[in-house]
């Protein structure tokens, strides 16, 4: 039996996230579901019912008529899971930031009190915006290019790491007998001045008892790989096979030992979508039946251009081979665009072909009976595929069925847990509290300067 225990994240995405246009006909979605906080308390507490470690909100801050609905209309990531920490008790709330339309000491601020108000919960997914467009809604004519979008985004996280330990953990003396509140000597300053960012301190709020937030990181490029093996506690990213898994956690696993980290402490956890029927066939016919009420050539087209900058591919022949566009995701989603782009060129795809190949009907990997999703859950985390899973919350009556008849075939495995184990994020995932720097510094002088 593993020692390991699968790690299990739950993405919330009300009306419908990317590809999924027609979701929210599911009669049982309510249609401002991704803006009522009603609805995001039910399916947290639901989530934390099956002991998931967290649910997970992604977010960005550039639509266009063609995002998809849950785009359109949602709440803002901070303020929804500040909401989310009183109505639960355990599970962890991780929010997507970006570190290009964020200044540190502001994000820091928000997520220390998410931590504190979570008691020890908060995570933060670290990204660099993939939405081009956020720009103009930031003063800013253009996104940054990928060098300086990466080198602001490791230096904003090791600023916000700096503000989060600006009180050392007994910095609040609070003795009435002798009026002292604070011990003055455990307060410290960051007086950071650097190439993007210059941050003088102290953050205004102690730490939780996690120490910090969680970092997670998606962003897939070269230079996002190495943000995310530099400072990663938890890696998002796609899982197009078991192969192509275990070559990604290996990577991320081996850069993170190079960087001198322990590669146990960086969880690999793609998001899947999961279809489970009473038989293997059946699901294969319910997977179908979603895929094709969601697919609508004419919004497929307009969304393909998300990973392009938004580019209008409407303007283009549909029968003609897919268009040289390249250069409008040089300040994109780049790593998405060249994977597009290779697939149209590797099988001399025209742009309607392209289409369908990326958002048609097609099997995806997590999809049987109950044992059989659970054999194949099993089967990717035993061969080193996932640390763990994010699973897109789509059908209620499929997340229903995921809690209630895959997850007890793992339970039985021993690979997920039947209660949880601490009541903070770190602790449910394994991951240790980081030492305040200052505290650790007098304890270690001779350590830290060496
Ligand atoms: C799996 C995954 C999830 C992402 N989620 C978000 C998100 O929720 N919001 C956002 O602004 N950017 C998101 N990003 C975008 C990245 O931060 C990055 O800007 C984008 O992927 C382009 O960088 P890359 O070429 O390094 O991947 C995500 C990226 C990946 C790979």
């Amino acid at each position: 039996m593993d020692s390991r225990q699968l790690k299990l994240g739950a993405i919330l995405t009300g009306v419908g996230g990317p590809g999924h246009h027609y979701m929210w006909l599911d009669p049982e979605i309510p249609t401002d579901a991704s803006v009522d906080i009603g609805w995001y308390i039910e399916y947290a507490r639901a989530a934390q019912d099956a002991c998931f470690d967290l649910v997970f909100i992604v977010d960005s801050q550039f639509i266009t008529p063609d995002s998809p609905p849950h785009y359109l209309n949602r709440l803002e990531p901070a303020t929804l899971l500040s909401a989310l920490a009183v109505s639960t008790t355990h599970i962890g709330l991780v929010g997507t930031f970006s570190t290009s339309f964020n200044s540190p000491f502001n994000l820091a601020r928000r997520l220390a009190s998410l931590d504190l108000i979570s008691g020890g919960r908060a995570g933060w997914n670290v990204v660099t915006s993939g939405d081009a467009g956020a720009a103009g809604n930031y003063g800013l004519d253009e996104h940054y290019d990928y060098d300086t979008r990466y080198g602001r985004g490791l230096e904003h996280v090791r600023v916000c790491q700096g503000l989060w330990d600006s009180y050392e953990d007994d910095a609040f003396v609070a003795d009435r007998a002798t009026r002292q509140f604070l011990d003055r000597a455990k307060l410290h300053a960051l007086d950071h001045s650097g190439e993007h960012f210059s941050v003088t301190g102290p953050l205004n709020i102690a730490r939780s008892p996690q120490g910090q937030p969680v970092i997670f990181q998606a962003g897939d490029s070269e230079q996002g790989r190495d943000l995310g093996a530099t400072i990663g506690e938890g890696i998002f990213t796609h899982a197009a096979s078991l192969e192509a898994g275990q070559a990604f956690c290996r990577e991320m696993k081996h850069r993170a030992a190079a960087k001198g980290r322990n590669p146990d402490e960086l969880i690999v956890m793609p998001g899947v979508q999961v279809y489970v029927g009473d038989t293997d066939g059946e699901a294969r016919e319910i997977e179908h039946a979603y895929q094709l009420a969601d697919h609508d050539f004419d919004r497929a087209l307009g969304e393909l251009g998300r990973s392009f900058g938004w580019h209008d591919f409407r303007q283009y022949d549909l029968d003609a081979p897919f268009p040289d566009v390249r250069w409008a995701a040089e300040r994109s989603w780049q790593t998405q665009a060249d994977r597009i782009i290779g697939l149209a060129r590797s099988r001399n795809l025209s742009l309607r072909e392209t289409v369908w190949a990326l958002s048609g009907p097609k099997p995806t990997p997590f999809v049987g009976s109950p044992a059989t999703v659970a054999e194949t859950i099993a089967q990717w985390f035993s061969a080193g595929a996932l640390d763990g899973l994010n699973l897109h919350v789509g059908h209620p009556e499929q997340f229903r069925r995921f809690t209630g008849e895959v997850l007890p075939r793992l339970r039985d495995r021993g690979i997920v847990r039947e209660r949880y184990e601490a009541t903070t994020l770190r602790g449910n995932l394994g991951l240790p509290i980081p030492e305040n720097r200052h505290t650790a510094r007098r304890r270690r002088p001779a350590a830290l300067t060496a």
